[in-house]
């Protein structure tokens, strides 16, 4: 079973922008859609290990910023499937929080 661990709340992400942290040694980014969505990945293209969060986010999907491949943000899968696949993070909005699994950071780094 999932612990959660807030990380702040939804107003501290811009619309359709995203946010980066560090958990357990490992760089995420969270994401805030137009739809006040919020999504997780790990801040690392697959591609080249760009950092996802400096990303343009549409719809539900990011552009890394350094070739432009496009990820969705809710699979993590590029939408080229030959772009491969960004690592999610499991995230839950509550009453305007943001939580993410605590185990988050550590399942990203295996
Ligand atoms: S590093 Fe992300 S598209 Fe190249």
């Amino acid at each position: 079973m999932s612990e959660w661990l807030e990380i702040g709340v939804i107003a501290d992400i811009p619309r359709l922008g995203a946010r980066a942290l560090t958990i357990n040694g490992v760089k995420i980014a969270i994401f805030r859609t137009a739809d006040d969505e919020i999504f997780g990945l790990e801040d690392r293209c697959p591609h080249k290990d760009g950092p996802l969060s400096q990303g343009i986010v549409h719809g539900r999907s990011v552009a890394c910023p350094l070739h432009n491949q496009v990820f969705h943000l809710d699979s993590g899968m590029g939408a080229d499937p030959d772009d491969g696949c960004a690592r999610t993070i499991q995230v839950r909005l509550t009453g305007g929080r943001i939580y993410i699994a605590s185990g988050a950071g550590q399942q990203a780094a295996e």
